[in-house]
């Protein structure tokens, strides 16, 4: 329970600029005003770390989605504060945000979200694209190479499976060599083979490429890929577990009352 709040309390005191992955300090988010009030987060401190993979778990309802987006600078706290690779999101003016957002945070959604026209080269290009910087080509080359995308990089998402379609999308994440990849329910619409090879490369990402990942998931098996799991219940963190396996992530949910 207190390992992730220790690591939490640690990176508060260490604070140090470019430490890795992300963190929030009291981070609450209130949605509407009065008595239909919904307090989504309520004074959330967790740090997700550099070079690791959480997962974040919980029911529909306790405040997945919306963590994710106040981490990922899409949506602004009501209290509290973020920090993405020491940088402090609520002290950015608009236009840092966004530059920091297509920059320094990747994306990997449950629909791909590939942009059907383009190849599988320029989806995985694209943020460099719009950023208007030159592709670090080496970079390019291993992400390919380790997620097994040489041999597709013509096709266009239509002409691709749904795994491929989705290691496209975790390529497309991991071009700028982001602080941190959230990946929300990824393996949601693949079979459990497919999804398997995804949450692989998920592991490797962190392990040989040293990247950072969060990833929403209601499947323990696919947390079990996690180094380890944040449950959130009600807006707040209500237990992590590390080194996880998918027979003690289902005991816990079953503890905590959160359905599968
Ligand atoms: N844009 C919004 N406006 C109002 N309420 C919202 C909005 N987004 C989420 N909520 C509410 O905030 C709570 C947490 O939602 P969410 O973060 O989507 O949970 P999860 O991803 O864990 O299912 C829920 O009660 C939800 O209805
Ligand atoms: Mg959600």
């Amino acid at each position: 329970m207190s390992s992730a709040r220790g690591t939490a309390s640690e990176a508060a005191g260490g604070a140090a600029s470019g430490d890795g992955g992300a963190r929030t300090e009291r981070l609450s988010k209130v949605y509407g005003t009065g008595p239909t009030a919904v307090r989504a987060l309520d004074g959330v401190s967790v740090t997700l770390p550099g070079g690791r993979f959480t997962a974040i778990m919980g029911p529909s309802g306790a405040g997945k989605s919306t963590l994710m987006h106040c981490v990922a600078g899409l949506d602004a706290p009501t209290s509290g504060r973020v920090f993405v690779g020491g940088v402090d999101l609520g002290a950015l003016p608009d236009a840092k945000l966004t530059r920091m957002r297509r920059e320094r945070i990747g994306f990997v959604f449950q629909a791909f979200n590939l942009l059907p026209t383009l190849t599988a080269r320029d989806n995985v290009l694209l943020p460099t694209t719009l950023a208007g910087t030159r592709p670090d080509q080496q970079w390019f080359d291993t992400v390919v190479r380790t997620l097994g995308l040489g041999d597709r990089l013509g096709h266009r998402p239509a002409e691709l499976s749904g795994g491929q379609q989705q290691r496209v999308a975790l390529a497309r994440a991991l071009i700028t060599r982001p602080e941190i990849v959230f990946a929300d329910e990824p393996t949601g619409n693949l079979d459990s083979r497919t999804g398997a090879e995804v949450l692989a490369l998920l592991r490797r990402s962190v392990d040989d490429l040293g990247q950072t990942v969060a990833m929403v998931t209601h499947d323990p098996a696919a947390a079990a890929h996690a180094d380890s799991v944040i449950y959130l219940a009600d807006g707040r963190i209500v237990d992590v577990m590390d080194a996880p396996t998918p027979d003690r992530v289902l005991d816990r949910m079953r503890s905590l009352g959160g359905a599968a």
